[in-house]
C-alpha cells in the first residue's frame, strides 16, 4: 500500500480520534461525504475487530452503503427517534464551530440527523477551517415544483442582505440537475462572505419552496481538525476546551486499501 495523500490522512486522523466518541450500545448519526467516509470505515473497524455494538443512522444513501460494506449495524431515524451521537464533516467551520455543510448535497439528512442527536461531533481537515462563512458556495435544497421561482424569489431576499456576493447557481449532476436522496434539487448560493449567518438562514427557509439550507448553527458541540502528521486539535464549544494531541493510530492498511471516495 503506498502513503494516503496528505488530505486523505488529515481526514483519516480526525475520523479516527471522532470515533473515540462512540461508547458501547450507542445510536450513531452517520454523516455523509469523504471525511465521514473514514468514520465509517474506522467505526466498522471497531465493530468487527473490538465487538463494538453500535447502531448507525446514516445520512444518504451513499453512506447507508458504506456501513453495510463496512459492517456496521444500521437503522432509520424512524426507527431510532433519538441519537446520542452523530459524526459528520463539513465544508466550512467557523470558531463558533457553526457550519457550512452540503456541498455532497446530503444536508437535509444531515440537519435532522444532527439536529436528533445529543451531541454532534465534526470531523475536518484544516482547509474547512475559515473565519467567515461563505466562500464555500451555501447548498439551499429545493423542491423541484417551480425551482425557477424560488430561485429568484432567493436572489430577491439576498438584495440588502450582509453578503459579499449574490449569484445563484443550480447544481448539476452529468449535465442534468442533480437530485437529493429526496428527489429535491440544490441551489449554490455564491455569497463568498457572510455577514449574519443567523438573519440569512432564516430568511431562506421562509421562502416558499426551499426546503432547508446548509448553515448549521449552535447544532455542532466539538470539531476534531485532524493534520496529516497524525496530530488533531479537538474544540469543544461546552467545555470551552481546545487541546493539541496525537492520534494513537492503529494498522491502517486495510483501510486505506481500495478507498475511493
Ligand atoms: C455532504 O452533504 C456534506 O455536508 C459533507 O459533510 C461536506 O460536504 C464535507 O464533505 P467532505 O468530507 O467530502 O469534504
Amino acid at each position: 500500500m503506498g502513503r494516503p495523500n496528505p488530505i486523505d490522512m488529515a481526514k483519516y486522523v480526525s475520523a479516527r480520534r471522532a470515533v473515540d466518541y462512540v461508547q458501547d450500545g450507542m445510536r450513531v448519526g452517520l454523516g455523509t461525504g469523504s471525511t465521514a467516509a473514514w468514520m465509517v470505515r474506522c467505526l466498522g473497524e471497531l465493530v468487527r475487530e473490538d465487538g463494538l455494538r453500535v447502531t448507525g443512522v446514516p445520512t444518504s444513501s451513499r453512506t447507508a452503503d458504506l456501513a453495510r460494506h463496512c459492517g456496521v449495524p444500521i437503522t432509520t431515524l424512524e426507527d431510532a427517534k433519538w441519537l446520542d451521537l452523530t459524526i459528520d464533516g463539513a465544508d466550512e467551520v467557523d470558531d463558533d464551530l457553526n457550519l457550512i455543510k452540503g456541498g455532497g448535497g446530503a444536508l437535509l439528512q444531515e440537519k435532522i440527523v444532527a439536529t436528533a442527536s445529543d451531541m454532534m461531533v465534526v470531523i475536518a481537515d484544516p482547509a474547512k477551517r475559515v473565519e467567515t462563512l461563505g466562500a464555500f458556495p451555501l447548498p439551499v435544497e429545493v423542491i423541484p415544483f417551480g425551482w425557477q421561482t424560488t430561485k429568484a424569489l432567493i436572489e430577491e431576499s439576498l438584495i440588502g442582505q450582509d453578503i459579499g456576493g449574490r449569484a445563484v447557481t443550480l447544481r448539476l449532476a452529468q449535465d442534468a440537475p442533480f437530485r437529493t436522496d429526496e428527489g429535491n434539487m440544490i441551489l449554490d448560493l455564491h455569497l463568498r462572505r457572510i455577514g449574519s449567518a443567523r438573519q440569512l438562514a432564516l430568511l431562506l427557509n421562509q421562502i416558499p419552496g426551499v426546503v432547508e439550507n446548509g448553515l448549521f448553527l449552535d447544532i455542532a458541540d466539538v470539531v476534531v481538525t485532524g493534520r496529516q502528521d497524525g496530530t488533531v486539535e479537538v474544540r469543544d464549544i461546552n467545555h470551552g476546551t481546545t487541546t493539541d494531541e496525537r492520534v494513537d493510530l492503529r494498522d491502517d492498511d486495510n483501510l486505506f486499501a481500495g478507498v475511493t471516495d
